[in-house]
């Protein structure tokens, strides 16, 4: 099958505010949000043609760019409005959303005064990040040298694309090596997530999943942590060291892209899609194509 390039596809980009053709959504090469990292952007994912907790991303948008310093010129609900349009024209199904905001070319200087806002929507078909038989039977995942970094190193709470050099990094690396995916460490050396997704352990009955200090608290992760609750699954949140990873039996992936995603081993340390991590594959899988009338609110039945 020959997957056209992102660059190259029929349709509709929403631009500033217009609507514009596909191939025409260009910014320019002196973009502040390309030569410093002024550059944030999100994660959808379109199940029977409507965004899962459309409004939590585009929240979190404007919070990532208020963690850069900078505010987007369009509301919550313009950009909502703006996504629901997008996804209507462009007549995704079971799709995948990208909002993206950057600085742009006003001036040279790393300040970031002066420099205008750009937003940009688009949005495509895009079933699965994962193959069946990886959902069913689990990924692999090496432990990256790249760690996550501290709060005062970085914006950590941001979805900031300068936080994802090392992801890049750290993903090629464990492509090279054979593997799915990278787990990082962080600037501590505690267990804290793979490059796009939260991870999650289950010894015994309990579930564990590291405490979001200094990485991204996704949206997938919270949603999975209302399940645990619903489902009456116990839950730790805390630090976890990598000397533990051979004391659990189960381990897991959340994520927007990924959904919950199996892994079957880390770094030779091995586990089985258990019965807590199908229980919420299931539960999960149930929520995202309820009707969204029929989902409970945002942080319902969290613990
Ligand atoms: C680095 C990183 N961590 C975690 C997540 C999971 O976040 P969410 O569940 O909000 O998609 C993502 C994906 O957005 C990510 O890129």
């Amino acid at each position: 099958m020959t997957v056209l390039p992102l660059h190259d596809r029929d349709g509709e980009i929403w631009l500033d505010g217009r609507f514009v053709p596909w191939r025409d959504a260009h910014l320019h090469v002196l973009a502040h949000g390309l030569h410093y990292g002024g550059g944030i952007f999100e994660g959808e994912r379109v199940y029977d043609g409507q965004v899962f907790k459309l409004t939590e991303h585009t929240e979190r948008l404007h919070a990532s760019a208020r963690e850069l310093g900078f505010e987007l010129p369009y509301t919550v609900a313009e950009l909502d409005g703006a996504t629901r349009e997008l996804v209507r024209r462009q007549g995704i199904g079971n799709g995948y959303v990208r909002p993206v905001a950057w600085r742009g070319s006003e001036h040279i200087s790393v300040a970031g005064a002066g420099a205008s806002v750009h937003v940009a929507l688009a949005t495509w078909e895009w079933p699965h990040v994962f193959s069946a038989e990886a959902k069913a039977a689990g990924i692999r995942l090496g432990t990256t040298r790249w760690r996550r970094p501290a709060p005062d190193t970085a914006p950590v709470r941001a979805k900031a694309a300068s936080l994802y050099n090392i992801c890049t990094l750290a993903r090629d690396e464990a492509d090279a090596a054979g593997f799915d995916d990278a787990l990082f460490l962080d600037y501590r050396g505690y267990v804290a997530e793979a490059t796009g997704a939260n991870l999650f352990l289950v010894a015994g009955s309990v579930l564990h999943t590291p405490t979001a200090d200094c990485f991204l608290a996704g949206i997938t992760r919270r949603t999975v942590l209302d399940l645990a609750a619903e489902l009456g699954i116990e839950v730790v949140e805390r630090h976890i060291g990598p000397d533990e990873l051979g004391d659990f039996d189960e381990c897991f992936l959340t994520g927007t892209a990924y959904e919950v995603q199996p892994v079957r081993e880390i770094d030779g340390h091995r586990f089985t899609v258990g019965k807590t991590t199908t229980a919420l594959l299931e539960a999960y899988e149930e929520l995202v194509h309820a009707p969204a009338d029929a989902r409970p609110a945002a942080g319902a039945g969290a613990p």
